[in-house]
């Protein structure tokens, strides 16, 4: 049977994981894979829903289990109703954040601990980890300039956390990389566009 493959990119705020996501679907489609573009939160209606709750939470926001939970919840649709149906017909899937950033953000970040969200990702996704991780990275500096200018002071519940928050959520996606070279590819975000965009394909090249 044919697989397709999976992968995601991911980093902090305004790394430019969404253009580098795009740019990699539209060179795997020149070369004749199907591919499906999707990201996390979201990605399928009952993910896009739970995302809505999570960037823009009812009353006086989530308890840190709470939107674990919840990203955990969306990750199972995403990966019971998209994800693994895709790679079953062949196709290729890039998604637009994946586990890493729970670890990241909530596990690290927000010192929920790792194991936790591994557990909640083995209950609700069978544990499924992408055939590669591109992590993005970025000054924190140069972020705070590009989210300004994206997001206009209108900063989503998370993205609106403070700098040492941030700082610590890069912190842990470099940690990340470091204890699983074979799972991550760690690229300098603040390259030029299309030397970044290089530096994926060279690493999704041992994938086709
Ligand atoms: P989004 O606008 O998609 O991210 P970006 O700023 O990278 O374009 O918003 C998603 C937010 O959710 C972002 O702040 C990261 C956060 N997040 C988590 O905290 N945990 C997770 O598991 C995921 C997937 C995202």
């Amino acid at each position: 049977m044919v697989t397709g493959r999976f992968i995601a990119f991911e980093g902090g705020e305004g790394a430019g994981k969404s253009t580098q996501a795009q740019l990699l679907v539209a060179a795997l489609e020149a070369r004749g894979k199907v591919c499906v573009l999707t990201r996390e939160p979201g990605g399928t209606p009952g993910a896009e829903a739970i995302r809505e709750l999570l960037l823009h939470p009812p009353g006086e926001g989530w308890l840190p289990q709470t939107e674990a939970l919840l990203f955990a919840a969306a990750r199972a649709d995403h990966v019971g109703r998209l994800v693994r149906p895709s790679l079953a017909k062949g196709h290729w899937v890039v998604s637009d954040r994946y586990l890493d950033s729970s670890r990241a953000y909530q596990g690290a970040a927000l010192e929920l601990g790792d194991r936790a969200i591994r557990d909640l990702h083995s209950f609700g996704s069978t544990g499924m980890l992408p055939d590669l991780t591109v992590v993005l990275t970025a000054e924190p500096a140069r972020v705070a300039e590009r989210l300004a200018r994206r997001d206009g002071g209108a900063a989503d519940a998370i993205g609106g956390r403070d700098a040492a928050y941030h700082a610590r959520v890069a912190a842990a996606f470099t940690r990340f990389a470091a204890a699983e070279p074979d799972r991550f590819v760690v690229i300098d975000g603040e390259s030029d566009v299309d030397a970044v965009h290089q530096r994926v394909m060279q690493a999704v090249e041992q994938l086709c």
